[in-house]
């Protein structure tokens, strides 16, 4: 049986000036599930996933992450099972130079200047950063220092990864790159959470979709049931991917009733025209 790792239970989080962005949360998500978050901006997203590297306490209620109680756990122990990715890359680059952002992790778990290096090369190369290795993060574009980002918290090997909102701003080749990684990780037996507002992404990526709205989840099921319930996409203001309307609208005997990919729903539609 898979394990609970990350549970929320009755999870509020109150920022000062009395906004309430998490209004009792309750979440259960398992080891290896992919799960995607979706809400409009403000709707509480990236609030919810800070907590499961304690960056922020809950102010009600109780965050468990790998049995551990992020109340009364330190950031630095958590991180070293929960791998964040910042939605503003400017808020976890530090070092002067990609190389030297990308290592810090490793070596700040302790790993050997061997194996230290060895994941660094394996993140380079995943990445693709091997021109711009010895550049400072500040001179590269804001989607290139968010593939930074990326690599630096893969070199750590996290049980957990969180990807707040990887594609933005990513051209084709980034996009891809986004989908890759989640494939890998998925492969490795990591429990992902992306937070994304790419509709494409979580349709393809995830198992499961849990749904924000003004500071409360009011969703939470597989991709296919989420895009398929149209109150929920309209009180939430979310679109489907363009692909799951149209097999939504053309649905007939022999077509799926909500289609994901374009492969999905191309190639039965072929075969009936
Ligand atoms: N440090 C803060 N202090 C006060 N209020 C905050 C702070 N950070 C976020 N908020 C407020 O909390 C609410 C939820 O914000 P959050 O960043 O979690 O939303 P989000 O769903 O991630 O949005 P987006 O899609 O724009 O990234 C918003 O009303 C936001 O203005
Ligand atoms: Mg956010």
């Amino acid at each position: 049986m898979p394990e609970n790792i990350i549970v929320c239970e009755d999870l509020w989080h109150i920022y000062p000036g009395e906004v309430t962005a998490l209004r009792d949360a309750n979440l259960t998500i398992t080891e290896g599930e992919v799960v995607g978050v979706i809400g409009q901006n403000g709707s509480g997203k990236t609030t919810l996933v800070k907590h499961f590297n304690g960056l922020l306490k809950p102010s009600r209620g109780q965050v468990l992450v790998n049995g551990m109680d992020v109340g009364s756990h330190g950031t630095a122990e958590l991180s070293r099972n929960v791998g964040y990715v910042f939605q503003n890359p400017n808020h976890q680059l530090f070092a002067n130079s990609v190389t030297k952002e990308i290592s810090f992790g490793p070596r700040n778990l302790g790993l050997e200047e061997r194996e230290v290096e060895e994941q660094v090369e394996q993140a380079i190369d995943f990445f693709d950063l091997e021109d711009i290795r010895d550049s400072h993060p500040y001179r590269l574009s804001f989607p290139v220092r968010k593939l930074v980002t990326m690599a630096a918290i893969y070199a750590m090997q996290p049980k957990i990864f969180v990807l707040d909102e990887p594609t933005t701003g990513q051209d084709h080749i980034g996009v891809r790159l986004v989908h890759k990684l989640i494939q890998k990780l998925r492969e490795t037996g990591a429990t992902v959470i992306i937070v994304s507002h790419d509709m494409i992404l979580q349709a393809e990526a995830t198992d499961r979709l849990v749904v924000l709205w003004q500071a409360e989840i009011i969703g939470d099921g597989s991709p296919r049931e989420i895009f398929s319930d149209d109150q929920l996409m309209e009180r939430t203001n979310l679109h489907p991917p363009q692909i799951t309307q149209l097999s939504r609208r053309i649905y007939r005997s022999g077509l799926p009733e909500a289609a994901l990919r374009v492969e999905e729903l191309a190639e039965p539609l072929a075969k009936t025209l």
